[in-house]
């Protein structure tokens, strides 16, 4: 704590190492079975003593469409709602003035908005000396947003239902990876939306039978990268594609440089492309950033745990 009394969190950005995605349910959302893993990008959000909400965002990607310029400062950003949900749970009145400092692009298939809303539960249930408990937050967390329960979470799990209920899965070693970052953004319900048409079209299998997590669980417990690399799997890629096809290039370029393979994070447009070590992944970075098909490349890795106070 400072002297004035204000909380920070941290929480990380994640990728999906597998998802798989079934038809559209009744209440507008997908049935997942997703394999989340949370990697080294972090924002963080400070909490003061407020009267009334107020917000603030600085940060990465000055002036670009998946930087902290294009991210709310009012009740559309997460965090607002966050500390709404919590004030009404505690019983407190909703007053603090936020902070959010983000190093994770937006609207770019890494759950940003997300992590900042886990972040906020936690550097509120702080401020306000809350004291919710763990099961607590993550309902208040599913309330909010599918992914928001993995960013409190962190490490590795498996996600079932719209995403938020969560299971932890043993990763064997740390996993390093290099993330290549769009200039333009992609809309989360767009990209669900395109799946959709491309389904009804009979351009893609339905998603009745959600591929199973198991191929990759068992690589990210054990074996070489090379494993881990062949089971990646996203059916939310051929959308993503379909709606953004210099990505096709992107990914090439990824594998071309010497990733061991390279995916689509989450909804994308990201493009997460796994190496074998460390210094496998610096190169892969200098590389990439070279070929000017990235705003920016980002060396990370995986698994960090899930929110918590710094
Ligand atoms: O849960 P969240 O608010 O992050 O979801 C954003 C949008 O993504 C939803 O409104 C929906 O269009 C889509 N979505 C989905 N199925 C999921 C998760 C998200 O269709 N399991």
């Amino acid at each position: 704590m400072t002297a004035d009394g204000a909380r920070t969190a941290r929480a990380p950005a994640k990728i999906n190492a597998h998802l798989a995605v079934g038809p559209l349910r009744a209440d507008g959302f997908h049935e997942l079975r997703t394999v989340y893993l949370a990697v080294s990008l972090f924002d963080t959000v400070t909490a003061r003593q407020g009267d009334g909400l107020s917000l603030a965002v600085s940060g990465e990607g000055a002036g670009a469409a998946t930087g902290a310029d294009a991210v709310p400062t009012d009740r559309r950003n997460l965090v607002w709602r966050a500390a709404e949900l919590l004030a009404e749970h505690a019983g407190v009145p909703a007053d603090a003035h936020l902070e959010i400092t983000k190093t994770i692009p937006a609207a770019a298939g890494l759950a940003g908005g997300s992590a900042d809303a886990a972040a906020a539960l936690v550097a509120l249930d702080a401020l306000w000396g809350t004291r919710a408990d763990r099961a607590d937050l993550l309902e208040l967390a599913a309330r909010l947003g599918s992914d928001v329960p993995f960013s409190l979470l962190g490490g590795v799990a498996l996600g079932t239902g719209r995403g938020e209920q969560l299971a932890p899965v043993l990763a064997g070693r740390a996993w390093h990876w290099v993330l290549g970052i769009a200039g333009q953004g992609l809309s989360t319900p767009s990209v669900y939306a395109e799946l959709d048409r491309l389904r009804a079209a009979g351009l893609l299998p339905d998603g009745e039978e959600l591929l199973p997590a198991e191929p990759v669980i068992g690589a990210l417990r054990s074996g070489p990268a090379s494993g881990l690399a062949t089971a990646l799997a996203n059916d939310l890629q051929a959308p993503a594609l379909a709606l953004r096809p210099e990505l096709r290039r992107a990914l090439g370029a990824a594998t071309s440089a010497g990733a061991l393979g390279a995916v689509v994070s989450g909804s994308g447009p990201t493009v997460a492309a796994l190496a074998e070590d460390e210094t496998a992944a610096v190169r892969l970075a200098a590389s990439l950033a070279g070929e000017g098909v990235f705003r920016t490349v980002r060396v990370v890795t995986g698994p960090v745990p899930g929110a918590r106070l710094v």
